[in-house]
């Protein structure tokens, strides 16, 4: 089961890469093989807008971007992160966002079966970037809303969300959930139990 993260973070040591650490540390230790790509440690390019996509063998920005793609669309499962920057995704996630117009124009969509979203703001804007990334899952994964997973939070400063033990808690769950809907037997902890009948 691969698990991989797509972060739209600079900040190596900041929120958003340290919530995403907790949940994939979760995840590999359910028994998930997990990979991170942070996507300013690479070269994703934006989009051109030439459209001609479906008509091309490669996508024409000649970066990281084709096989950061290919890996996206074979995992088992995605976390796609990102602080908010000015209400929405950073433009890191809107670069790597934009580039799967070379998929869409072919129809081709990631296979993963569970998908987990990770937002940090210091202030405001998680409920514009939350819409972006859930319209963006809607075009390109076939998941349902029980195999989407989210942790929206505020924190500031790099370290602020390691302090805040809440959000912690919550991006664990999000990389035990995750495994969880992979390995196809959703955990019953936490629900209540059937009502007895008569
Ligand atoms: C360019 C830029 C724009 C930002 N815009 C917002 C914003 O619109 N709303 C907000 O609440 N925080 C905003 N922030 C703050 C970050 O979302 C916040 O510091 C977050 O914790 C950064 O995550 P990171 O530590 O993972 O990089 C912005 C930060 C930067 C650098």
């Amino acid at each position: 089961m691969k698990l991989l993260a797509i972060v739209g973070s600079p900040r190596l040591n900041g929120n958003t890469n340290y919530l995403v650490d907790v949940a994939l540390a979760e995840a590999a230790r359910l028994g998930a093989e997990t990979e991170k790509v942070v996507l300013s440690q690479h070269r994703v390019d934006p989009c051109m807008g030439h459209a001609d996509c479906a008509s091309v063998e490669f996508c024409r920005q000649l970066d990281d971007g084709e096989w950061i793609l290919d890996r996206f669309c074979e995992a088992d499962g995605v976390i796609l992160a990102t602080p908010v920057y000015y209400y929405n995704v950073s433009a890191w996630m809107k670069a790597f966002i934009d580039r799967n117009y070379f998929l869409y124009k072919r129809g081709r969509k990631s296979q993963a079966r569970a998908v987990g979203i990770i937002i940090v703001a210091e202030v405001e804007g998680i409920e514009d970037t939350l819409h972006t990334l859930k319209q963006f899952v809607g075009e390109s994964f076939r998941v349902g809303d029980g195999q989407v997973f989210l942790v929206c939070g505020y924190a500031g400063g790099p370290g602020d969300a390691r302090g805040d033990a809440a959000l912690v808690e919550s991006a664990r769950n999000l990389g035990r959930q995750m495994v969880e809907t992979l390995a196809g037997g959703a955990s019953q902890r936490g629900q209540p139990p059937p009502k007895s009948q008569g």
